[in-house]
């Protein structure tokens, strides 16, 4: 089976799907691999690697696409500006990212109309079996562990207590907001700087695990259930959110930094800290709020810029901070790839098998159809597939 890995031309987007290390591994695996000249040069991946993996390396985009049993890619597929992924690809073909359907729904679209069979691999399902795929658990990982960093580089003062010649400082206050792969990182990455971490969920198995990586866990008693199931959390009852807001000014008022990793149901993000929690804020503390791609925790982010209050708090809002480290990111992501066609590979192809639990969790589109039920359900209230 033939299989294609394009450069990724999104602005900030350096990732590649396969580093030359998971090059290797698929062409023992009997596949054989084309990427597209300069695709992993952001990410310090030489043509020269590539070929020594395996691959060939082919300069038109086109033709490499079009000879391709199997595209992987990071990011949703590219259809404007001179450049069109999906109208290059052969009808049929298997096309795997991180397609992020509800977001994306356009190409979603052209994929459905080319008769592309999508997987998204943030729609693979969080089971123990599909761990080894989950790249958004490898990429919430490295945005914890940036996040904590940009933190410390952000503020004003040491994260860790020092006794100097000159005297003691104490150290530095981190609270984490919402304790899933990208808070618990940022937890365990504060904590390894010698940061005071505490931190708070509102699921309340994982109290047990902030205090495994070593933070103190702050939290209120909710009136109502706050999980959805699958590990994710849902929308606050009223009641609650007006309880965990006063936990929350409390919490914000006393601490450095704040790092924000809350989403529900792994795509929105609830507006937890608000204006007036900003304001009573410490002069020089600052927000690092990495749920920006969902629109951000704090009332006052701007999604991918910086903002500096009135009253001293810089805010970070930084988008897609994966991409900033593209090396490791590139090996995990390829490696999660690698895993997911491996494990329905035979004879150097990969068979679909749409019974399967983790196949049929991040179809998205499959002979002409959206298989994806809630990516069915927003292009229809888009209006996108009644217009057709
Ligand atoms: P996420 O990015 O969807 O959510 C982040 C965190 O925000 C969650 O812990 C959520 O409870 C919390 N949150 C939501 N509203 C909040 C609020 N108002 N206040 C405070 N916190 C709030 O989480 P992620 O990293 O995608 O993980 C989701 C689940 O999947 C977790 O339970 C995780 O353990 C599980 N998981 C399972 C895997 C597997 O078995 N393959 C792999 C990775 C994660």
């Amino acid at each position: 089976m033939n299989i294609a890995v394009p450069k990724e031309t999104h602005p900030g987007e350096e990732r590649v799907a396969l580093a030359p290390e998971t090059v290797k591994k698929l062409a023992k695996a009997g596949f054989s691999v084309a990427v597209e000249a300069g695709a992993g040069k952001p990410a310090f991946f030489s043509d020269e690697s590539y070929k020594e993996a395996g691959a060939t390396v082919e300069g038109d985009y086109a033709k490499l696409l079009g000879s391709a049993d199997m595209v992987l890619k990071v990011a949703p597929p590219v259809t404007g500006g001179g450049r069109n992924e999906v109208a290059a690809m052969k009808e049929g073909a298997i096309f795997i990212a991180s397609l992020q359907p509800l977001r994306n729904l356009e190409p979603v679209k052209a994929l459905q109309e080319r008769k592309i069979t999508a997987f998204s691999t943030d729609a693979i399902p969080r089971t123990s079996r599909a761990q080894a795929m989950d790249t958004l658990s490898s990429m919430a990982n490295i945005a914890g562990y940036k996040g904590a960093l940009l933190g410390a580089v952000e503020m004003n003062k040491y994260y860790p207590m020092l006794m100097t010649a000159a005297g003691m400082v104490a150290p530095a206050k981190v609270f984490v907001i919402g304790a899933a792969v990208a808070g618990l990182q940022a937890i365990a990455t504060a904590k390894r700087l010698g940061a005071q971490v505490t931190a708070t969920d509102v699921r309340p198995e994982v109290k047990e695990q902030i205090e495994s990586v070593g933070a103190k866990y702050v939290g209120i008693e909710l009136k109502a259930d706050a999980s959805a199931g699958g590990g994710y959390a849902k929308e606050l009852s009223e009641e609650d959110k007006a309880r965990q807001r006063e936990m929350l000014v409390a919490q914000c008022a006393q601490v450095d930094v704040v790092i924000t990793t809350a989403l529900i149901g792994g795509i929105f993000a609830p507006k937890l800290i608000n204006k007036e929690m900003v304001m009573s804020m410490k002069a020089g503390s600052v927000i690092v709020d990495l749920a920006a791609d969902g629109g951000g925790n704090c009332e006052l982010s701007k999604p991918g810029e910086t903002v500096v209050t009135e009253n001293g708090v810089t805010i970070l809002a930084p988008l897609n901070l994966a991409a900033t480290m593209p090396t490791h990111a590139s090996l995990l992501f390829g490696r999660n790839l690698l895993n997911f066609i491996t494990t329905f590979a035979k004879d150097g192809a990969f068979v679909l098998d749409l019974n399967d639990d983790i196949q049929a969790g991040a179809l998205i589109t499959h002979e002409g159809q959206v298989k994806h039920a809630r990516t069915k359900d927003a292009l229809e209230k888009s209006g996108a597939m009644a217009a057709r």
